[in-house]
Parts: C-alpha cells; structure tokens; sequence
C-alpha cells in the first residue's frame, strides 16, 4: 500500500538524473517528494510515475536560488505529515566560461544552488532523521571535485565543497543511523551540457554514461552506507590519478579534458 512507503525527496527532479532517481527509487517502492523549477514538468512526471507503479507522488516546485526555498520546502513537506527517509540532493548546474569574463550572477548563481541550498537542506533534514534514528542522504557532486578545471572555476569548486561536507557528514552522522553518501559522477548524458554551453570532446564523450547506470551504482552505494562513489571504471580510474599529481598539472589537463569539440 502507497501509505505505508517510505518517503523519498528528489531535487532537481525534471533533469536527466532527478528523473533517473525518481524512476529508480518508483521502482524500489518508495513514495515521492519531486522538487525542481518547472512545475509542469513535475507534475507531467507525477502522473506518469503514479500510473506506472503503486506509490504516492507529491510536487513541490521550489527555486533554490531563493534563499528561504529550503526552509519553505521543509515547513510545507512536514504539513503534510511526510517523513523523508532518503533525500537526494541533485539539484546543480554549471556554467563553462573564464570566470573574469562571466556575468558575476551567474557565478554566484551556482555558488547559491550547488553550495547553499544543498548545505540548508541537509541541514534542515538531517537533525530530523538523526532525532528518527535512521535515513539516507544521497548528495550529488561529480569527478570535477576532484581537480581544479580552468573554464569551470566556480562549479568544480562547488562540487570540491560537496565531497569535503559529504564525507564529514558521513563521519558525524553514522552512529546516529543516519547514511551521507556523496555520488561522483563523470560525464553523463543529460541537458546539463546544453545548460552549461558546452560540446564534449571526444575525450570526455569516450567516458560519457547513462544516467540510469549512474544512478544505480550511486544508489547501491547509499544503500551500502559507503561515504562516496565513483561511478564507472574510467571515471574511478582518473579520480585515484588525482592523488599523485599536483594540482597545477591536474588543472593544466583539466582544461584539455573539459574543453569544446572542434
Ligand atoms: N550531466 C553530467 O555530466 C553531470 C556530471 C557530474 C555531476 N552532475 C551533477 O548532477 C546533478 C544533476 O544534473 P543533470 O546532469 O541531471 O543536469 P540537468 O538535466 O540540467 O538537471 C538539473 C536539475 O536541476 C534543477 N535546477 C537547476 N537549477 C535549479 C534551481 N535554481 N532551483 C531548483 N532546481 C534547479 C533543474 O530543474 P529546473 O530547470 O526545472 O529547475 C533540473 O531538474 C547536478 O548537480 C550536476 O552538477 C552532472
């Protein structure tokens, strides 16, 4: 029965992997909370997955640029009586471009929903499910936390922000029953790419994944209660070549691997 599910929240939820979380947690029976901007495109999704599987899913259309999205967010989840178990913070763009010369709304833009608002709502989640004794908190940064990449100034460093919160989080949070997973993907294909103004290489289109396998290995590892995950062999394997190399090098290749096809 829908009611007797546990709840899970999804931000950024109309995106290529918010939608691959939603199908997959529809699919291991959890009732859904989808969060992004465009609220027609939540409820298009809503009703799809409650007609493909027998879960509730509830729509609460939420800026994160706002800086009260979060607490708003919370206050109207918590009206209706939900208990979130698992929350995915997914949520996040980036935008490619030499910072000096991009507007600076669009840098504090990123800072504001990639940093901010993923810090506000675990923090207004998590004390809740530590007071509960149990939940999942599954947070979305990406291989680019890993080095420096000239070109992605402000968004690489926004993920490096999230593994560093994810991991501690994951330390402070455990013996409280509480799992903090942070999930790494490398190049996916969703419309981040469109929104970023960028054509992959062919260097980057080489390790391209899908965002179902994604979500699945980011999923299992929640499940698993590990800190991180890498998803993808590739992927891992340039992650660990970042602990040898100094960040100058790191950044130096970066800027190859991240640059726009011919
Ligand atoms: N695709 C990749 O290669 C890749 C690799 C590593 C990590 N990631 C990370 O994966 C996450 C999901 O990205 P994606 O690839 O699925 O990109 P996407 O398809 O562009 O989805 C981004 C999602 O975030 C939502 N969003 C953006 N700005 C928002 C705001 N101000 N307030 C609320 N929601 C907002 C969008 O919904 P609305 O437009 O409706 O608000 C959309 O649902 C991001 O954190 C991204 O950094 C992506």
């Amino acid at each position: 029965m829908a009611g007797d599910r546990k709840w899970a929240l999804i931000t950024g939820a109309t995106g290529g992997l918010g939608r691959a979380f939603a199908v997959a947690l529809a699919t291991r029976g959890y009732n859904l909370v989808l969060t992004a901007r465009k609220a027609d495109a939540l409820e298009e999704m809503a009703a799809e997955l409650s007609l493909a599987h027998p879960i509730e899913v509830a729509v609460e259309a939420a800026d994160f640029a706002d800086p009260n999205a979060c607490l708003r967010l919370k206050e109207t989840i918590g009206a209706r009586g939900i208990a979130i178990d698992t929350l995915v913070i997914n949520a996040g763009y980036g935008v490619q471009g030499r910072f000096a010369g991009r507007p600076r709304d669009e840098a504090l833009g990123m800072v504001d929903v990639n940093v901010r608002a993923l810090t506000d709502l675990a923090h207004v989640f998590a004390g809740e499910m530590a007071d509960r004794g149990g939940g999942h908190i599954l947070l979305v940064a990406s291989t680019a936390a890993f080095q420096p990449i000239p070109g992605y100034a402000v968004y690489a460093a926004s993920k490096a922000y999230v593994l560093s919160f994810g991991h501690a989080l994951h330390r402070e949070l455990r013996r409280r029953g509480v799992v903090v997973t942070v999930t790494c993907p490398g190049p996916t294909e969703t419309p981040f790419w469109d929104r970023a103004g960028h054509r992959l290489n062919r260097m980057a289109s080489a390790v391209l994944m899908t965002p179902e396998v994604v979500v699945e290995a980011s999923l299992k590892a929640l499940y698993a209660g590990r800190p991180s995950v890498v998803p993808g062999f590739a992927n891992k394997l340039i992650t660990l070549s970042t602990r040898f190399l100094p960040r100058s090098l790191l950044a130096w290749g970066a800027s190859y691997f991240m640059s726009n096809a011919k």
